[in-house]
């Protein structure tokens, strides 16, 4: 069995499937073989990762893998990504679309909060790690998302928002392992992204994701456009002009990466 790790925040726009896809990407150049597994009906990192879909010819997707409710089903929904790189075959995707909301909406049924956890037993033992990009929401998708993890990480803005939200999310890990019938369930860390050091109140929060987080805090991706340009454009960072730096940086986010979290 890969080792799952959820990527999440109970907030919007805190970096988590940038994280979710430039630590994919990382991993990989190190020679990992990774999944993305795209829990959020927006499907952002779906696309960055330069998925398509022909209409005519639907893919399966995450969605269709907990609807089944059966064990093991994820392993057809595994899809190569769309980037040119000679890592990308080490990074499989089961991709997401807006559908995956109507999973939400079964939340009530029996056993709905185990069906993701169900649907990859025996599914991704032929990948060292599972990134799961939750949805900023600690809601039924998050959930089952954590249900099925061995670990949480999270991301945050290094704003006020984000942060009291990251910790929303690491409280929530923290009390409902037991309830997600996955008591061993555990909080690694967290990245701070989208830092600039001109603003002041980013100054402050970085100094206070330190206090809250302590040896928690992986590092700091700072802000630069070309890793929203990069998403933008569903590239890898590698293919993008001066990335020197910020390749860098998640290079040692994977480092720590593969430290914290031991393939089986
Ligand atoms: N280091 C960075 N510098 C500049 N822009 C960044 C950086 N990291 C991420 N971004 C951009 O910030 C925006 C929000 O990031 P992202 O979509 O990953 O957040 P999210 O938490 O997944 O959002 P959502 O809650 O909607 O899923 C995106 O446009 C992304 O490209
Ligand atoms: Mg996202």
């Amino acid at each position: 069995m890969a080792k799952r790790v959820a990527i999440g925040n109970n907030k919007g726009g805190a970096k988590k499937s940038t994280t979710a896809v430039r630590l994919a990407e990382a991993l990989a150049k190190r020679g990992q073989r990774v999944g993305v597994l795209d829990l959020d009906p927006q499907g952002n990192a779906s696309r960055r990762l330069g998925w398509t879909e022909d209409p005519d010819s639907p893919s399966l997707t995450t969605s269709e893998a907990i609807e089944a409710n059966a064990e093991g089903v994820a392993a057809q929904v595994w899809q190569p990504i769309g980037w040119q790189a000679e890592y990308a075959d080490r990074i499989t995707l089961m991709p997401a679309r807006y559908t995956l909301e109507d999973r939400a909406t079964e939340a009530g049924q029996r056993g709905a909060w185990r069906r993701l956890a169900k649907a990859l037993r025996g599914a991704d033992d032929h990948l060292d790690y599972v990134l799961i990009d939750c949805p900023p929401s600690l809601g039924h998708l998050t959930q089952m998302g954590l249900a099925a993890a061995h670990f949480a990480l999270a991301s945050t803005e290094p704003e006020y928002d984000s942060v009291e939200a990251a910790v929303r999310y690491r409280d929530f890990v923290a009390a409902s392992g037991e309830d997600l019938g996955n008591p061993d369930l555990r909080f690694i860390g967290i990245v701070v992204s989208g830092y600039d050091m001109r603003v002041g109140a980013h100054v402050g929060q970085l100094g206070g994701v330190r206090e809250l987080f302590g040896d928690s805090l992986w590092g700091v991706v700072p802000r630069r456009a070309l890793v929203a340009n990069a998403d933008e454009y569903a590239e890898p960072l590698s293919q993008m002009a001066d990335s020197h730096e910020v390749r860098a940086v998640f290079e040692l986010l994977a480092e720590r990466f593969e430290k914290e979290v031991s393939p089986a």
